[in-house]
């Protein structure tokens, strides 16, 4: 009888058309990487407070189950409040679902984007395409395990070649925020027009966009994707921001701690898009006189009701709750109030990237944690006023 371990490891092998001498978790025929079979990484076991998460350096390695994925060995990574959020349980319900029977739940790693080597690749993806050694940037959908730990497995479309012209503690810190402010604007927000999603260049002449909480991780990103556009750019944060956001050359910040700014920003006339970085959520839309085409924030409920009162209410409260925003929206003469959502779309990815590489989009880096200092790094976040974002160096 063969052994489950050795069963998976033929399976491995297979996938990735190597003989069984070369197996030794990472293969060594890794001309760049040490080969080893274990690895640092942080865990929890159970949801709860960050006392829950705990370190470990003989984490079992991940290993490719499909031919078109690949395991990267991460060289920085983010810290995003989603991480911080799922370390409590939040979207447990619905990840779970997702997960199906191909990942359990526990011991879960959080972590979404990151940057890193490739040292081994599946049969489908192509050396012409990806190879060994080469240096990547990429995201983790929000149901796969995450990538606080030394090596990460990712489908091929969640990953491609890093920008050129950025550190490895810059390529890091982008898409996770970056995908979630592209897909707010030209998914949701169809910025370039109908096509937007699809071919998303350009369609900011001639609009005007106000972006609430334009310090923190989404917001320094989107404040820079909308005027790489040539939109009309309107920004809040709070005090201390104004400067470095003004900096980065958004014409209009408006303090928000400030008792006149919604009086102020009233006079600006009607927005194009209002895109909430700052957790306000739908019912802010109808609280502020402003007029917009569009409110969109991605503090959406869904996942949340869904955790509390299971799928079919959680689901019956989602559609009550938009319906509820867009009804008074309209009667109070506004626009349309929408959820956006980070979107792991290589097109999103292929916009982000040209930016960079014009020199428009850059993200901003409150403070760098070493790895051992993940901890650290999830209390930064939990304690919110971010100013840009949080990074953690593997190294
Ligand atoms: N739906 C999705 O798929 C998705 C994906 C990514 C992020 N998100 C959510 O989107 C939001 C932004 O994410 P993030 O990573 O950018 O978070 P973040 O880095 O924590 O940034 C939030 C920023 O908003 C500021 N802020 C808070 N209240 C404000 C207000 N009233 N007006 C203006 N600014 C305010 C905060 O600083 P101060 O408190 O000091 O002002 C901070 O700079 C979070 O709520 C996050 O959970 C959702």
């Amino acid at each position: 009888m063969y052994s489950k371990h050795y069963i998976r490891l033929v399976a491995q092998q297979l996938l990735i058309g190597r003989s069984m001498s070369t197996v030794s978790g990472v293969p060594s025929y890794s001309r760049k990487v040490r080969p080893v079979s274990k690895m640092r990484g942080w865990q929890i076991h159970s949801y709860g407070s960050l006392d829950e998460v705990q370190y470990s350096e003989s984490l079992k390695m991940p290993m490719l189950t499909s031919p078109n994925q690949l395991l990267v060995k991460i060289t920085a990574s983010s810290v995003n409040p989603i991480d911080v959020a799922m370390i409590k349980g939040y979207g447990a319900s619905v990840l779970n679902t997702l997960r199906c029977s191909s990942q359990i739940e526990f011991p879960l790693t959080v972590g979404r984007d990151f940057c890193g080597e490739i040292v081994q690749k599946g049969l489908g993806v192509s050396s012409r395409d990806l190879d060994i050694g080469d240096e990547v940037w990429g995201v983790v959908p929000v149901h796969q395990q995450g990538c606080h730990a030394d090596y990460v497995v990712v489908e091929r479309y969640c990953l491609s070649k890093k920008p050129e012209n950025l550190r490895k503690i810059d390529s890091s810190a982008v898409l996770y925020a970056g995908l979630t402010a592209w897909s707010g604007l030209y998914i949701t927000g169809h910025l370039g027009g109908v096509l937007g999603a699809i071919s998303p260049v350009g369609g900011g002449r001639g609009k005007k966009v106000l972006v609430l909480g334009s310090a923190g991780g989404v917001g320094t990103l989107a404040v820079q994707i909308l005027l790489a556009e040539g939109v009309e750019v309107y920004a809040t944060c709070s005090s201390d921001a104004v400067e470095s956001i003004q900096n980065l050359g958004v014409p209009y910040v408006i303090d928000y701690n400030d008792p006149t700014h919604v009086e102020k920003l009233a006079t600006a006339g009607k927005f194009d898009i209002i895109l909430d970085c700052a957790g306000k959520g739908t019912e802010y839309a109808t609280e502020v006189p402003w007029k917009f085409e569009q409110y969109i924030t991605f503090n959406s409920p869904v996942l949340k009701n869904i955790d509390d009162h299971g799928f079919a209410t959680g689901m019956y409260q989602n559609t009550m709750s938009i319906v509820r925003n867009n009804v008074v929206s309209a009667n109070a003469q506004k626009g349309l109030v929408k959820w956006g959502y980070f979107v792991p779309a290589p097109q999103g990815v292929a916009y982000l990237q040209k930016l960079i590489e014009k020199g428009k989009l850059l993200p901003v880096i409150e403070k760098i944690f070493s790895f051992e200092q993940v901890l650290e790094a999830y209390a930064r976040v939990e304690a919110k006023h971010l100013r840009g974002k949080i990074v953690i160096d593997y190294n």
